[in-house]
């Protein structure tokens, strides 16, 4: 029960590492608050649906969250979108989407975040990045550019907010079993199930990443263990890092 008492927002609690993370938390006595486009499927004790590219929605999110669960201690951004393909064919609505989403959101909600839990006297803050936000992966250029900046905000808080007892660090996966992964491979006309199995064969431990492989990484990083860890960008990737 390394988080009895704990309140934590989780965002992209619908997906497949956010669903992971909230029922890991919940297990070990936290009290979650969710938001994703729909969470009505979602076991926690505070849903707010909503969409991430909305400012306003974000700037509050901190705060309703809080009242909900009588204080904020920690906050996943773990919501994020990826835009694929070379930037000779990525929209001007591509470039906002994936800005708005993998970047502004995050901003905003730590923004936000960041005064309630220094109020509380500290808190934690761990924030999804990719392994493709510290090396480029080919072809994702929106994608890799919108992860090195949550990278980057993680060690600038990391450094800025220590003194207030806040730490911030950032998971970084490789590739994880999800539907972000899986509806790459169906769009482009593979079997996903076959093309998963395919690509675990090119991982030194044998298999890309199950959400719950990469959501015991991000409940380390947010409990007491990682006391001593700020500004930290710790890559998952089964010891096959972004060549
Ligand atoms: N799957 C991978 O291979 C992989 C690798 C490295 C990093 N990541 C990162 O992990 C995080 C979680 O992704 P996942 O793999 O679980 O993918 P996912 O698609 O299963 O989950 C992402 C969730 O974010 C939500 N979301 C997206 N845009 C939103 C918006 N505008 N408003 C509200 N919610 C929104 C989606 O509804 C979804 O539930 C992401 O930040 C992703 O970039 C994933």
């Amino acid at each position: 029960m390394r988080f009895a008492g704990r309140r934590a927002l989780v965002t992209g609690a619908a997906g497949g590492i956010g669903a992971a993370v909230v029922a890991m938390l919940r297990t070990e006595g936290a009290r979650v608050a969710v938001t994703d486009r729909q969470t009505a499927g979602l076991e926690a004790e505070a849903h707010f649906d909503g969409d991430l590219c909305d400012a306003g929605f974000c700037d509050g999110l901190p705060g309703r969250a809080a009242v909900a669960l009588g204080g904020l201690d920690l906050l996943f951004n773990n919501a994020g979108i990826i835009a694929r393909g070379p930037i000779t064919d990525a929209t001007d609505a591509d470039y906002a989407l994936t800005m708005a989403v993998n970047v502004e959101a995050p901003f905003r909600l730590c923004r936000a975040a960041i005064p309630i839990m220094a109020g509380q006297g500290g808190g934690a803050i761990v924030n999804t990045a990719s392994c493709w936000g510290l090396r480029p992966g080919p072809n994702h250029p929106l994608y890799v550019m919108s992860k090195a900046a949550l990278a980057s905000l993680t060690q600038c808080l990391g450094r800025d907010h220590a003194h207030q007892g806040i730490r911030v660090n950032a998971v970084c996966p490789n590739e994880v079993n999800t539907p972000m992964l899986r509806s790459g491979f169906a769009m482009r006309g593979f079997d996903p199930d076959r093309a998963v199995a395919e690509l675990g064969e090119t991982v030194p431990l044998g298999h890309i990443a199950e959400p719950e492989e990469i959501a015991d990484v991000i409940l380390f990083l947010a409990s007491d263990a990682a006391r001593y860890m700020t500004g930290a960008l710790l890559e998952v990737h089964g010891g096959k890092p972004v060549q």
